[in-house]
């Protein structure tokens, strides 16, 4: 079997917390070290940009984020590390692909649809503040998997409709230009339970948008220390016997703890061990894990010039890959060496394929209805009934424009034995000869 390439990469704009380790860089690193595995793992400095403009910020993030991988035990050696901004393949991947995504599918996209809500809101311009940046950062992202030809996704679930778009823009883009071969794979999303578990320090999701989180290595041992003694317990006496469930404080120390530790915790804390020496033993269990990281990390901090030699060694693997890829998308655009022209015969026409086909529809209930078929019938979408056929046209409107990425939500069932993927290469191809 070919080797898994996962990829993920993480935005430059702050340093990483207990939960960022938790859920992310802990099993990505883990994950790195099966023999099947090509792991892919950078810093999305370009990503940054879109939300920061502080350069100071920005060039001490992008620093202490990829000391942190290494100080984690991210094998340098065998994944492939780098920073987003030295590939200047990914830019220019972003624009082709970029000229092969429908806007109306990047008005969709979450973070885009969020601004502008909390724009209109406040009662302002649905545009305001938003750059062109923010609206295109799917695309962005979308080249970051799509230059490595990614299988798998470990992202958090507010990513996940980034991948489908990145799936969507892949699909169309081989459609249009593949002549049969397929440039990009269709990558998955991997969300695991792990990326959204560990809780901060008032039983929220650990967030630094809810001030909750617990440092990594930032501020040392001291604010480690500090952070665990603000954890929100109930206000049992030491002697009372505590529930376990739902305790922040327990659920932290389980994401450090092998079974038999969980079960001693738990034993002791019906024996009415007090809350304070339970956060010792928290402190205890995290700094055992953590603590040699974070000599390693002061370590690599003190030379960023050894940090500086990793990347550039990763830059160098990583566009060992990325410039054949472009190289053979550019031809397939038509970005070619100049050479005499092929034959001045008949322009190429293109090849007559037969389309799939939309059609909307009233049946004798007099509701409202439309299907998706193949050139010769066979039927790949059924629509629900709808009161209105506006809201039929409305739905048939987002397919032709948003692909595949609009099934999810859409009110719709697959055919008789016809598969998701046959119903993303219609739309695709429908979209594709919109284009021409
Ligand atoms: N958008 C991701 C986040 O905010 C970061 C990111 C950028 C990313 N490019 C990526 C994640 C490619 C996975 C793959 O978390």
């Amino acid at each position: 079997m070919p080797a898994q390439r996962v990829l993920t990469g993480i935005t430059t704009t702050g340093t990483l917390h207990l939960g960022n380790y938790v859920g992310a860089l802990r099993p990505c690193i883990v994950a790195s070290r099966e023999s099947n595995v090509e792991s892919f793992f950078f810093m999305a400095d370009y990503h940054a940009l879109i939300k920061c403009d502080e350069p100071d910020r920005i060039e001490a993030s992008r620093l202490q984020i990829a000391a942190t991988w290494i100080a984690a035990g991210l094998d340098t050696d065998k994944a492939t590390f780098y920073r987003q901004s030295d590939i200047p393949e990914i830019p220019e991947l972003t624009w082709l692909l970029t000229c092969v995504t429908s806007k109306g599918q990047m008005n969709r996209a979450h973070a885009y649809k969020g601004a502008v809500d909390a724009n209109v809101a406040a009662g302002e311009d649905a545009d305001a503040g938003i750059t062109m940046g923010l609206y295109s950062y799917p695309i962005l992202m979308a080249a970051d998997i799509l230059m490595f030809n990614a299988h798998r996704v470990p992202v958090g679930k507010d990513q996940v409709q980034h991948i489908e778009m990145a799936r969507d823009v892949a699909q169309r883009f081989n459609h249009l230009f593949g002549r049969g071969q397929d440039f990009f794979v269709l990558p998955e999303a991997q969300v695991d339970a792990e990326m959204e578990l560990l809780p901060g320090l008032d039983g929220r999701k650990m967030s630094k948008s809810y001030d909750n989180v617990i440092p990594l290595f930032e501020g040392g041992e001291k604010a480690l220390r500090e952070a665990i003694a603000r954890i929100v317990t109930d206000s049992k006496l030491p002697g009372e016997p505590k529930d376990p469930e739902g305790q922040a404080l327990v659920t932290i120390f389980d994401a450090f703890a092998t079974p038999a530790q969980r079960a001693a915790f738990r034993a002791e804390l019906h024996a009415g061990l007090s809350w304070g020496e339970a956060k010792q033993r928290l402190f205890d269990l995290i700094n055992a894990e953590i603590g040699p990281m974070r000599a390693r990390y002061d370590a690599l901090m003190a030379h960023p010039e050894r940090i500086e030699q990793i990347l550039q060694e990763g830059a160098t693997k990583a566009r060992a890959i990325a410039a054949p890829l472009l190289a053979r998308l550019r031809e397939a655009v038509g970005l070619r060496r100049f050479q005499p022209l092929k034959a001045a015969a008949a322009p190429v026409a293109k090849a007559k394929v037969a389309l799939p086909v939309f059609k909307q529809y009233r049946e004798a209930d007099g509701q409202f209805y439309f299907k998706l078929s193949t050139h010769d019938g066979r039927v790949l979408l059924q629509s629900q009934a709808f009161a209105g056929g506006r809201d039929a046209g409305e739905w048939v409107k987002k397919l032709k424009t948003a692909g595949a990425a609009a099934l999810a939500g859409a009110p719709v069932a697959l055919g008789e034995g016809v598969a998701d993927a046959e119903v993303a290469d219609a739309l695709a191809a429908l979209f594709a000869a919109e284009q021409a």
